[in-house]
């Protein structure tokens, strides 16, 4: 094809990769083009606002390394993120909703049992956590594995933190013969997300804070029944109706109490003022084959 203008060129590019061998390739790329074209047609985009977007992204590719995955990021600020995991996670109603993963989870964290502290030193107000994980049925699901992450008070995961070489925040427990669990740790607080890089200006650029709403996160995987990804939010906080990567869902809000000094409600005495946390989770059953 010669003589290509504004508007053949979108059937020059779909001819062009009319070969693809794999039908969801196909599908994928063919549509990604036709909205790429209609998008730079509908704002009539300029050779320096184009020059711009490809500085943005080769800043975004550049920051980006096993520590720090900015491109993770900018999909979580565009929502894409969020998208992605609703209709990936179309879940029978009364199972516990899914959220977004989040760039801070580390495989093989350290194993507790119930009752044990994944705090493991990191600052901030103790809080007791307990819950059930349950199948839609009812049924209580033993030997769940659950791992659970968090920040500490100033608002960093423990990978954050270039002076630590152990783990803070975060662990693996699995849940009882009743389907029960129950961890100790410290009160989740609002914390931005990374924003001294090009995903910050973005947000800066379009009037938007970086800021999280308090959170713990969960994922909760046992078989026969669908992993489940998920945080639970603190109610009342800040932030609840402007999370920065669209994450809250008012399902997954939940109270966290603060408790004067006394007994914790696993017998522990507590010398301070603590926090308490009981959430349930119910896993959809794996649709049999
Ligand atoms: C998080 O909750 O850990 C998170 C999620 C998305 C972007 C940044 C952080
Ligand atoms: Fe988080």
């Amino acid at each position: 094809m010669i003589d290509i203008d504004e508007r053949s060129i979108t059937r020059a590019v779909l001819k062009a990769q009319a070969g693809t061998g794999n039908a969801r390739l196909k599908e994928v790329m063919d549509s990604l083009v036709r909205h790429l074209h209609d998008f730079a047609r509908e704002v009539q985009l300029t050779e320096a606002e184009w020059s711009l977007g490809i500085d943005f992204l080769t800043r975004v590719g550049k920051i980006t390394d096993d520590k720090r995955q900015e491109f993770i990021l900018l999909s979580d600020v565009l929502g894409l993120s969020t998208l992605v995991t609703a209709q990936s996670h179309r879940r029978p109603a009364g199972c516990t909703e899914a959220t977004v993963f989040g760039p801070f989870f580390v495989s093989g964290a350290p194993e507790i049992e119930n009752g044990g502290d994944i705090a493991n030193g990191a600052c901030g107000e103790p809080c007791f956590v307990r819950g059930s994980v349950r199948g839609l049925g009812g049924e209580p699901i033993a030997g769940a594995s659950i791992d659970v992450w968090q920040s500490d008070d100033e608002g960093c995961y423990d990978v954050q933190r270039a002076d630590l070489d152990h783990a803070q925040g975060r662990g693996r427990l699995r849940s009882l013969a009743d389907g029960s669990y129950h961890f100790r740790s410290i009160v989740a607080v609002p914390y931005s997300i990374p924003h001294d890089g090009p995903v910050g200006q973005l947000l800066q650029h379009t009037g938007r804070h970086p800021w999280r709403p308090a959170h713990l996160h969960f994922m909760i995987q046992a078989p026969g029944y669908e992993t489940l990804i998920t945080h639970v939010f603190r109610s009342g906080g800040e932030y609840l109706e402007s999370d920065a990567v669209f994450g809250v869902r008012s399902t997954l809000i939940a109270d966290w109490p603060r408790h004067e000094a006394g007994v914790a409600a696993d017998g522990t005495p507590m010398a301070t003022p603590y926090h308490s946390l009981t959430y349930d989770f119910v896993l959809n059953p794996v649709a049999p084959r």
